[in-house]
């Protein structure tokens, strides 16, 4: 601080001239800011995994680090609406879809910072107009057509995007893996041990990726601006993050993707676990760092 003071007052003559260079900068990127950004189309080729390595269509390695964008495809209305405490309201209330304008802004400003991918959050599930998968796993048409409307915006701007499938916390407008017990009618924190719950999931998946874009007229599983499904956000076999999700389970769901979608990576969407690393389907392997009582 002491130090920036005694330059201050000095006035040395090149910070005139770094003053004009910031300003140059600012200006351009306003301009860039105004017009959305620069249209930058993804081609049709997609991210592959060689070995231990990403490449993209022409072979060239790909690496990336970027930030999460949760609300790109469904937005939470922050902060609640205040009766909201004193009754429960229902998730129409409170959660709504992403503008065009608002998708563009934030791919532009991934865009900008240097990056070409995000991690949106997962598809949504519960009962009602509210959430993406509804009651049995039937997909909810009014909330893919906007995430159509992502996907085509993600390809025009050149970001490409890791969608996780679903959640397994439950989480109060977002839904989770708790649906499929509900929907299977068994109780508890069953889904990774019930064959009921995986035939349901599986179903939707497939639904998922066959689906056609209504604005582009691709089908999910050939849409290069997804880079990978993520098979879940946080999945462990129990609602603490105690336990990894059962090898075999995530075998059989990589597997039964690979069916319907031979172009996309794979992320295995756990915490960290070794036993995943011998599952060949999965191409990234993720991990969960958060501060919890029990582990770190
Ligand atoms: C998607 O479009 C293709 C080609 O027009 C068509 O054969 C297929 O049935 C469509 N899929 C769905 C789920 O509508």
């Amino acid at each position: 601080m002491a130090q920036a003071g005694r330059l201050g007052r000095m006035r040395l003559p090149w910070q005139n001239v770094l003053c004009v260079c910031v300003c140059a900068v600012r200006v351009h990127l306003l301009s860039a800011c105004k017009s959305g950004c620069e249209s930058d189309p993804l081609g049709d080729g997609f991210v592959k995994r060689v070995g231990s390595e990403l490449v993209d269509e022409g072979d060239k390695k790909f690496r990336f680090a970027s930030i999460n964008a949760p609300n790109l495809h469904r937005v939470e209305v922050e902060p609640k609406p205040a009766e909201c405490s004193l009754r429960k309201c229902s998730v129409e209330e409170w959660v709504r879809a992403p503008s065009e304008y608002e998708i563009r802004d934030t791919l532009c400003s991934i865009r900008q910072m240097g990056a070409s991918v995000t991690r949106i959050y997962t598809f949504s599930y519960g009962d009602g107009p509210g959430f993406h998968v509804n009651r049995d796993g039937v997909l909810n048409e009014a909330w893919f057509r906007v995430f159509d409307q992502m996907l085509a915006i993600a390809r025009d701007v050149g970001v490409r995007l890791i969608v996780p499938l679903i959640n397994t916390n439950w989480i109060e407008g977002w839904g989770s893996v708790y649906e499929y017990g509900d929907w299977a009618n068994e109780a508890g924190y069953s889904f990774f041990r019930s064959q009921s719950q995986r035939a349901m999931f599986k179903a939707t998946i497939e639904l998922i990726l066959n689906r056609n874009n209504s604005l582009t007229g691709r089908r999910y599983a050939d849409d290069s601006s997804i880079l990978a499904w993520e098979l879940g956000n946080e999945l462990t076999d129990d609602e603490f993050h105690g336990f990894p999700v059962p090898v075999e389970w995530t075998r059989d769901v990589a597997r039964h993707i690979r069916k319907f979608d031979r172009n996309h990576l794979l992320m295995d969407g756990g915490f960290f676990s070794t036993q995943v690393l011998a599952v060949t389907e999965i191409d990234i392997v993720g991990s969960g760092w958060r501060i919890m009582p029990n582990r770190i």
